[in-house]
Parts: C-alpha cells; structure tokens; sequence
C-alpha cells in the first residue's frame, strides 16, 4: 500500500504499519525497517515494542506532538519511543530522563545522531534536579516502571506550560501486582482528575502492550 499521512502530525502509515520520517536517515534504531517512498525514507514503529504508538493502534485520537514541540520524556529507556518522538517534533526538543546508567549510554549514543534528543541521566521523583534547564514544555510523557506512577506525574507537570498535554502510561505491574489492572488505570485518572487536570482518554493498551494504560490529559 502506498504511504499516506495520517490525522497525528508527523506520524505516516503504509496500512499495517505506522511509519515517522526517519530523521537520521539510513538509520535504524531498533531493528526496524526503512521504507522509501518519493525520495523520502520513513522507519517502522513497533507498537509491540512503543507504548505510544500501541496507542495510536488502539484508536487513540489525542495528539499534542507537533514538529517544533518540547517535550519532557520521563523514563526514556533506550530511546525506543524517543526516537520515534524525535523523528515527529523534528524541530523540537526532546528533554529524555532516564533513571538507569546502563539504558543511558544507548541514551547517549542515539543523542549524538539526534540533536534534538537531550539525554538526562535523572530520577523522575526528583524534577527540581533537571527541570530548572527546560523552561514550559508542550508535552509531557511519561513511561516509568515503579510504583505512585502518578503522583511522580502530577510532580513533574509544573514543568508543563498551562493548555499542554499530557501522556502518564500506567504500567499495573509495576503498581501492585495483587490488584486487578482495571481499578489500577482508575484510581490513576481519579488522582489526576482530583488534581484539576482535565481527563482526555483513557485507553488500555492491549493486545499490543499487557496490563499498560495511556492517561492523557490537558493542563488548564
Ligand atoms: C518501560 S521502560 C521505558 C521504555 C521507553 N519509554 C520506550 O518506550 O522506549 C521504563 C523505564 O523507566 C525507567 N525508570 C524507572 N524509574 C525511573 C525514575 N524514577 N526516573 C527515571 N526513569 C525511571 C527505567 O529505568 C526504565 O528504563
């Protein structure tokens, strides 16, 4: 099937797959493919192995990335879904703070191709020690695997400007492994609610990515 844009910014499809323009291009990340199409070069995104993209698959329609977006990515891993994020706010900035120093050297390295990726080697439950150099960012996201997963969000959102929006993935396992998923994801976005935010979506991530929600909201 020939690739087409599709209704989120920066984000292209081929049919089965979603696609972003490859930024760096004959360059590929994680193993995933490069298609051509017009003399342009596009990378594969897995939603098996992105969560954000898991939730555009599972009819996601909220999309605050745009091509010159800051975003602050909390628990950037490897740089997976990183660099699917720099591919998308091409001139943009991607601040992407990761907690362990062994994910932070691929951090690193993809950073040097990537001049809009900024690594941060940082712990999301401590924001005053990386968020004084950001200024308002347009989009948070965060993906990080330990518990109070949004109480570390509501901490971090004073680094969002006001009408931004917000992505917390809820990972259960990492919540409490005795609890059912389903009243994890809710407790998570009556937190958020409670806190003033306005609630968005709530969207499971299955099949793609088991026991995972995507939170998404507006900061008003
Ligand atoms: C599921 S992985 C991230 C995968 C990545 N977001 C992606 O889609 O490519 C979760 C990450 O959160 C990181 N993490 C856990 N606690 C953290 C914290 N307090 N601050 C920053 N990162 C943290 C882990 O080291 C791990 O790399």
């Amino acid at each position: 099937m020939p690739i087409r844009p599709t209704e989120w910014e920066g984000v292209a499809t081929d049919g089965p797959w979603l696609l972003t323009r490859n930024r760096v291009p004959g360059t590929s990340v994680y193993g995933e493919s490069l298609p051509r199409e017009g003399g342009i070069e596009y990378r594969r995104w897995d939603a098996n192995r992105s969560k954000l993209a898991a939730y555009l698959k599972c009819g996601g329609r909220v999309w605050g990335f745009r091509a010159t977006s800051s975003v602050l990515y909390l628990g950037a891993g490897s740089g997976t879904t990183a660099s699917h994020v720099s591919d998308i706010c091409r001139d943009g900035t991607i601040t992407a703070v990761e907690i362990s120093a062994r994910a932070f050297r691929d951090l690193l390295r993809l950073a040097e191709t990537r001049p809009n990726l900024v690594p941060v080697l940082g712990d999301a439950t401590k924001p005053e020690t990386y968020g004084g150099r950001l200024g308002a960012v347009d989009v948070l996201y965060q993906d990080v695997a330990q518990r109070e997963q949004a109480g570390i969000f509501l901490k971090n959102l004073r680094w969002m400007r006001p009408g931004g929006t917000g992505y917390l993935v809820v990972k259960a396992r990492s919540e409490d492994m005795a609890q059912a998923p389903a009243r994890i994801f809710e407790a998570a976005k009556l937190e958020l609610l409670n806190a003033g935010l306005k609630i968005l979506d709530l969207r499971v991530l299955s099949p793609y990515q088991l026991d995972h929600a995507a939170l998404v909201v507006q900061k008003t």
